[in-house]
């Protein structure tokens, strides 16, 4: 299905529903799936280089697609015309959406599990403080304010009678919180470097 041809969502289960049609469903259940269940394979298997791996690779694909968002195709959506906006949006508002909040819980995760597969926790390092502090301060970007603009350039998509004024402020918004996002990721990249040379 679709974007175009739904209507605005009236309730919670209506919008997932469209969402994850809007991103075609296999897509939606690998972006949620896989995420999450990789720290968990990592941390059962009570492999510490494989745990390591997971982090990496999770890490790596949130913090690059972040970076990506940010400074190459907000940029780029910007500058097309209102229609091509909207129909770039159509495509990549609801796959961005299911994927990145279930990739942030997978990493800051699978970075505490790591933590504590390493016994890091028994004497916590400032670096690894900030990298906690940093962690939850990025999910309650991302699940707060991140997401309340997403749903509703969602729903404003979705919608026959878009509102474009709604929609360009949401975006707006988004983009500068982005950055925000962007600093903070940067902080725990740093921090992580600290980890590692023992701060
Ligand atoms: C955007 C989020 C994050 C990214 C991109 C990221 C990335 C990385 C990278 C590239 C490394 C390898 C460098 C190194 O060995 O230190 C690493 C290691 C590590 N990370 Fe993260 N990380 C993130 C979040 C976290 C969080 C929230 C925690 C824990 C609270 C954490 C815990 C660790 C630990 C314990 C190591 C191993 C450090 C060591 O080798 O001594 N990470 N991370």
């Amino acid at each position: 299905m679709s974007l175009v041809d739904s209507t605005r969502p009236e309730t919670r289960r209506e919008r997932y529903g469209q969402m994850a049609d809007a991103a075609d469903r296999r897509f939606a259940v690998g972006a949620v799936a896989v995420p999450l269940a990789l720290p968990v394979v990592g941390y059962l298997s009570g492999s510490v280089e494989l745990m390591f791996a997971v982090h990496l690779f999770l890490g790596a694909f949130w913090f690059g697609t972040s970076v990506i968002g940010a400074v190459v195709l907000g940029p780029v959506m910007g500058g097309l015309s209102e229609d091509a906006n909207a129909e770039f949006a159509r495509g990549f508002v609801p796959k961005m959406t299911l994927l990145m909040e279930p990739l942030s819980v997978g990493v800051i995760g699978s970075g505490i599990g790591l933590a504590a597969m390493f016994g890091m926790w028994a004497s916590p390092t400032p670096a690894l403080w900030a990298a906690l502090g940093l962690g939850i301060a990025l999910l309650v970007l991302g699940f707060g304010p991140l997401h309340t603009f997403t749903i509703g350039m969602f729903d404003e998509l979705a919608a026959a009678d878009t509102d474009h004024e709604r929609l360009a402020e949401l975006n707006a918004r988004y983009g500068m919180l982005s950055m925000v996002e962007l600093v903070l990721m940067l902080a725990i990249v740093a921090s992580m470097s600290g980890l590692r040379w023992g701060y």
